[in-house]
C-alpha cells in the first residue's frame, strides 16, 4: 500500500528496526490478552524481532488487500500500534480488520483514525465488505468498531473456536472520522 498518511498518523510497512517499539504494543498484557490464540504474547525484543521478521517475509505473498502494518505518530515518530487485514479462518473468505494500540496511547482515537484510512484503501482495492471480531467483554474493541461505523451482525464461534461478536462495514457505510 505504500504509506497511508492521516491527520496525525502514518500507516506503513513494518521494519525490523521497529522491534523495541513494537514490544510496547505486542508485549503488553493488556493488548495480548485480547488477541486471537495464534498470536502469542511477545516476551522480549528478540522475540518481537522474530515476529516482525515473519510478518515482513509473509507480506508480499498475502492475498491483497491482506497485510500487517505499523501505526506511527507523525508528530514525534512514536510507534503507537499496529493493524492488520487478514482472511478469517477457517473459510478464508472474509477479511478481518484488527487493531492493537500500546496501552498508554489508548483513548486518543488512533485506532479509529488509522483503521479508517486502511478501510478506505481496502475498499479502493475492490473489497466489498470488511469484518472485525471481538470477544464480548472487549469493550474498547467494540467501541472502536462502532466508532468506525461498523454494524453488529451477530455472534459466532466459527472463526477462532471462541465466542466472538462480529462487526461488518461496506463502502457505502464508511464514515469520515
Ligand atoms: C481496541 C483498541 C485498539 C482501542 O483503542 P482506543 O484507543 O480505545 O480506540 P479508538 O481509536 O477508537 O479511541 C477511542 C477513544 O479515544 C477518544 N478520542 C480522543 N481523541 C479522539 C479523536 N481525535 N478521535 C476519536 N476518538 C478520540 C474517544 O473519545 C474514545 O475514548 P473512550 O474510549 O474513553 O470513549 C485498544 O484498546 C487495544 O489495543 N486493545 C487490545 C487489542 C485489541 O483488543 N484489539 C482489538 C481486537 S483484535
Amino acid at each position: 500500500m505504500g504509506e497511508l498518511v492521516t491527520k496525525r498518523l502514518v500507516v506503513r510497512d513494518w521494519d525490523l528496526g521497529d522491534a523495541e517499539a513494537a514490544l510496547a504494543v505486542y508485549g503488553a498484557e493488556d493488548v495480548a490478552q485480547w488477541l486471537t490464540p495464534e498470536t502469542h504474547v511477545v516476551r522480549d525484543a528478540q522475540a518481537m524481532r522474530s515476529v516482525l521478521h515473519a510478518w515482513i517475509e509473509a507480506q508480499p505473498n498475502l492475498v491483497a488487500p491482506a497485510g500487517r502494518w505499523a501505526i506511527v505518530r507523525r508528530e514525534d515518530g512514536l510507534l503507537v500500534g499496529g493493524l492488520s487485514l487478514r482472511l478469517l479462518p477457517p473459510y478464508e473468505e472474509d477479511f478481518e480488520l484488527s487493531w492493537q494500540i500500546r496501552p498508554d496511547q489508548w483513548g486518543r482515537g488512533y485506532a479509529t483514525e488509522a483503521s479508517h484510512a486502511v478501510m478506505r484503501w481496502a475498499f479502493d482495492q475492490g473489497i466489498e465488505e470488511l469484518f472485525a471480531v471481538a470477544r464480548p467483554d472487549n469493550t474498547r474493541a467494540i467501541g472502536a468498531a462502532r466508532r468506525l461505523g461498523m454494524e453488529w451482525v451477530g455472534e459466532t464461534t466459527k472463526y477462532y473456536d471462541q465466542l466472538l461478536q462480529v462487526f461488518r462495514i461496506r463502502p457505502a457505510e464508511l464514515k469520515r472520522v
